[in-house]
């Protein structure tokens, strides 16, 4: 247990512990992510609008997926995942590029489970997180006040986290590391999306689980890659 401090309040966050955790590091090259963003694109509807689908968000609804697949949480209940956006360009003064702080909001999307898990759970994941990036035009700062109750209850949930950022870039540091890793995920239950050592373009998805997910995960990631 940590302690955390908002303002006049203290809250105990719970950490995890698992039984056999298993770290690891899933890449996705820069041809996987030009096959999947080519898939949530290609819309079986002409009808609809094409989805908007940078190569992080590719790489979150995919993760996303694998994930939902890996834990068997494939049924009829809501399903969450969550990132942080950069607010600095979106707030209604917008902060200097010089700013050197945090200023970032969480984003939430959700889907049923079953959705997700089925045979268009990438277009499901698709719709989901576009919408909730959507709902940020609404103003980024809306609901601030109750970020933290709202947070707090959805710790309870099927939430898949994002650590991290491919804007990081953390390859760049000029000391060159070999490999980085965010290490709090273990405790956090976080998912590490960054980008790739050795390919502009492509993406590192960091994950510790328990043992008996991880070969789930590694099969449905390397599968619907195939079928993508
Ligand atoms: C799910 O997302 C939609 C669209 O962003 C939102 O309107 C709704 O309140 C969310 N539902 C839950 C249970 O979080």
């Amino acid at each position: 247990m940590e302690e955390y401090k908002f303002g006049k309040t203290t809250k105990q966050m719970d950490v995890r512990t698992l039984e056999s955790p298993l770290r690891a590091t899933f890449v996705l090259t820069r041809s996987d992510i030009e096959r999947l963003k080519q898939r949530v694109m290609d819309r079986p509807d002409p009808a609809q609008k094409p989805f908007r689908c940078s190569t992080f968000s590719v790489a979150c609804r995919y993760a996303w997926v694998c994930f939902i697949k890996a834990r068997r949480y494939v049924e009829d209940r809501t399903v969450y995942f969550s990132f942080a956006v950069d607010c600095r360009t979106r707030v209604d003064q917008p902060i200097p590029d010089l700013y050197f702080g945090n200023c970032i909001a969480g984003v939430f999307a959700n889907a049923s489970g079953r959705d997700l898990g089925g045979k268009d759970g990438l277009a499901t994941a698709s719709e989901a997180i576009s919408g909730a990036v959507e709902g940020l035009r609404e103003g980024v700062l809306k609901g601030a006040d109750k970020w933290i109750p709202s947070y707090a209850a959805l710790a309870n949930e099927r939430i898949v986290t994002v650590a991290g950022s491919p804007r990081f870039r953390v390859y760049d540091t000029d000391f060159g590391p070999r490999k980085t890793e965010v290490v709090s995920i273990d405790r956090t239950g976080a998912t590490y999306i960054g980008n790739c050592r050795d390919e502009e373009g492509g993406m590192e998805i960091g994950l510790v689980i328990p043992t008996s997910e991880m070969s789930a995960f590694s099969s449905f990631f390397n599968d619907e890659l195939l079928n993508a």
